[in-house]
């Protein structure tokens, strides 16, 4: 029985993985172990010789189930203190770097006049993008055939009435209809258009547009001068001022295109401005009487102007960019050249 208990201490001194160890547990202990075949051969034995051997083997027995739990203690207690060490952490080192984010800087422009617009009274307005021919086109004073639809090359889903929106102007004809010729309106729509652009550095088949509609009594041109200039003077500045040059548009009569000085070279000419001193940004006029009409307004009685921004061009003009698909580009490298700080 000693030289058993002896074979076990010697047997599992260097033992210091609990695979082993289960190996030699089950050469002692297992159901056909060394310790296992004694007792079952107790049986063989008198019960005298059972008497004495019984309580001795059962001990040894004890002994030794004792010796394997504990060291298998001592061995999982090893493998802990090594896996502790080894996963160690070393609050000292310096942190993994982690980019900042920032505002897509097409968002936040557009953002920007919308918060300024509010501040005006104006409710930001959604449009759907997948239009009716109707409100795209018929309802603004475009009526099938006109010269002007040729100009905004325009994607049609089915037959001539469902297309995608190729302008944000007809949201003023469903605001109009909206408010059923009774209320005042503000409203901008800032949104998505549409058109059959080849794409370059400056024409995508997807922009946005943000356009703007103001119906209420006695409107002038003087009353879009103003709002065109304070929305102008927000985004690039206070000593930028604003001219109207006579345009043309069906839904608009007067129409303007409206001009900022050049924030750049400040009027004396650059490559920007194209040596004129002066950008256009946007298109408007006095919303015209059809257009009233058509959207259940009575131009005897009210008057509004329009507007319409183009937003990347305002986005690239303000933040320095010459290629309009920086905007759809998920490219940190490159979205990272123009200066974030300013957006962040
Ligand atoms: N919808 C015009 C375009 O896409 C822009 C525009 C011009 C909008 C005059 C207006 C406006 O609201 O009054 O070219």
């Amino acid at each position: 029985m000693e030289n058993i208990k002896n074979d076990v201490l010697k047997e599992i001194e260097n033992i210091n993985d609990t695979k082993t160890l289960y190996d030699l547990r089950v050469k002692y202990l297992g159901k056909k172990g060394i310790i296992s075949e004694l007792l079952a051969n107790l049986g063989k034995l008198s019960i005298e010789e059972k008497k004495k051997q019984g309580p001795i083997i059962n001990s040894l027995k004890q002994e030794v189930t004792k010796i394997f739990d504990e060291k298998n203690k001592e061995i999982e207690l090893n493998i802990l203190n090594e896996k502790l060490k080894n996963e160690k952490i070393d609050i000292s080192l310096p942190s993994t770097k982690i980019a900042n984010g920032a505002p897509n800087i097409l968002e936040k422009l557009i953002e920007e006049v919308e918060e300024l617009l509010m501040s005006m009274g104006y409710d930001v307005v959604d449009g759907p993008e997948i239009e009716e021919d109707k409100f795209n086109f018929e309802m603004l004073n475009i009526p099938k055939g006109h010269p002007a639809r040729d100009a905004q090359d325009t994607f049609y889903i089915e037959g001539e009435e469902i297309l995608l929106r190729s302008q944000t102007s007809p949201v003023q004809v469903r605001t109009m209809l909206a408010n059923k010729g009774e209320k005042p309106i503000r409203m901008i729509c800032p949104g998505k258009t549409y058109r059959r652009d080849d794409d370059d550095a400056t024409h995508s088949h997807q922009f946005n547009q943000i356009e703007g509609l103001l119906v209420d009594k006695d409107i002038s041109l003087s009353d879009l001068k103003g709002t065109i200039d304070v929305i102008v003077k927000k985004l690039f500045g206070q000593d930028i001022s604003t001219r109207f040059r006579p345009s043309y548009y069906q839904f608009t009569e007067p129409s303007v295109e409206v001009d900022i000085s050049c924030f750049n070279c400040k009027g004396k000419g650059c490559n920007i401005c194209k040596n004129t001193g002066w950008i256009t940004v946007a298109g408007a006029g006095i919303v015209h009487p059809n257009v009233l009409k058509m959207g259940g307004y009575d131009p005897s009685i009210w008057s509004g102007f329009a507007f319409g921004f183009g937003a990347e061009r305002l986005a690239m003009l303000k933040y320095g960019i010459n290629d309009l698909r920086v905007f759809y580009n998920t490219d940190l490298r490159e979205l990272n050249t123009f200066d974030r700080k300013d957006v962040e």
